[in-house]
């Protein structure tokens, strides 16, 4: 007899309880889990939430705008935005190796959560968007660890909260579901994954602002395309990459020597493996023209045919 409206009145009911009259705090991602935590928590105890959203820079077109008039202005979260753009592409300026690139995005992710964290006072309580599938994967209590691919990752040593996580038990899928019941948006709910490093890993090697914004303006188009087939709820993940590589093409009498696009859609159930989508060749060659008429300095688009394994989903 289990339903979601009972469980949301449990959960308000719980997290009142264990807050009581305290402060908690939490990362906000803009992906789904942290999302719906946010707005149950909003729901349960108001202004004694404070969230932190940190904006890397590395976000999807309008995505940080989104977030913002979605949660902070619709559903009235108590949000600090942090723009750190020029904290991470400083940082990332010389670096092409991917794993370095996580490990550097990764570390200044968490020294800016903290550096805002520590600015304020008497938090008791940290939430967290853990799901039972998280709580599963890491084999032991998820309330001692604070686990690295959630994009809070780590906390100064000095500071000690307890751990709120109110979607320990739910998969997924009713994650989703309870986000719909208390009306968040479609977008907002049934968003594609995406990485903790963003675009940081679709630009390969190393990241400029030029590359930044093709990757950025590339991948708006492939998604407004791929909604406007309907193809966005079947499609697992999409998105476009940069491998960096120039070629020779033709516009007008002139020849081109600009940037190769890739696209890559796959079908997925969990991100283990997966396979690439068959995206109708019509759909394809929209988002082909669009991408080479609409962005600068590029002139030719591939499509990703391979599965995973031996590919992954991401190039880096
Ligand atoms: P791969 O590329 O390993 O991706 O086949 C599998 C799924 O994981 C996502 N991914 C990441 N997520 N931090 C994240 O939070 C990362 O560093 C990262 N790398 C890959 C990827 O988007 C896909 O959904």
């Amino acid at each position: 007899n289990w339903s979601m409206d009972d469980f949301i009145d449990v959960q308000i009911a719980d997290i009142r309880e264990k807050v009581g009259d305290k402060k908690v705090l939490l990362g906000l991602s803009g992906g789904v889990d942290s999302s719906v935590v946010g707005v149950l928590l909003n729901k349960a105890i108001g202004d004694q939430l404070t969230c932190i959203f940190v904006d890397h820079g590395l976000l999807r077109k309008n995505e940080a705008q989104e977030v913002m008039d979605s949660l902070a202005g619709k559903f009235g979260l108590n949000i600090i935005k942090v723009d750190a753009q020029e904290r991470f592409l400083s940082k990332l300026a010389g670096v092409s190796d991917p794993e370095k690139k996580r490990k550097i995005i990764g570390n200044e992710f968490i020294q800016v959560f903290n550096d805002e964290a520590s600015k304020l006072h008497d938090i008791d309580f940290l939430a967290q968007g853990t799901l039972y599938t998280d709580v599963i994967e890491s084999g032991t209590d998820t309330a001692q660890t604070i686990k690295s691919h959630h994009n809070v990752g780590g906390l100064p040593d000095d500071i000690h909260f307890t751990l709120i996580e109110p979607l320990r038990s739910l998969f997924k899928d009713e994650a989703r579901e309870l986000g719909e019941k208390m009306g968040m948006p479609y977008e907002l709910v049934w968003r594609q994954p995406f990485p903790g490093p963003g675009l940081g890993i679709r630009v390969i090697g190393e990241i400029t602002d030029e590359k930044l914004e093709i990757v950025r303006e590339s991948d708006y188009i492939l998604r407004e395309e791929i909604k406007k087939a309907g193809l966005d709820k079947e499609i697992w993940q999409y998105f476009t990459v940069l491998p960096g590589i120039k070629s020779v093409g033709v516009m007008g009498d002139g020849r081109t020597y600009d940037y190769t696009v890739g696209i890559r859609a796959v079908t997925s159930i969990d991100g283990m493996t997966s396979d690439f989508a068959r995206i109708p060749w019509d759909v394809l060659q929209d988002i082909s023209v669009r991408i080479v008429n609409e962005v600068k300095q590029v002139n030719r688009i591939v499509y990703d045919v391979t599965s995973k394994p031996p590919s992954t989903i991401e190039w880096e």
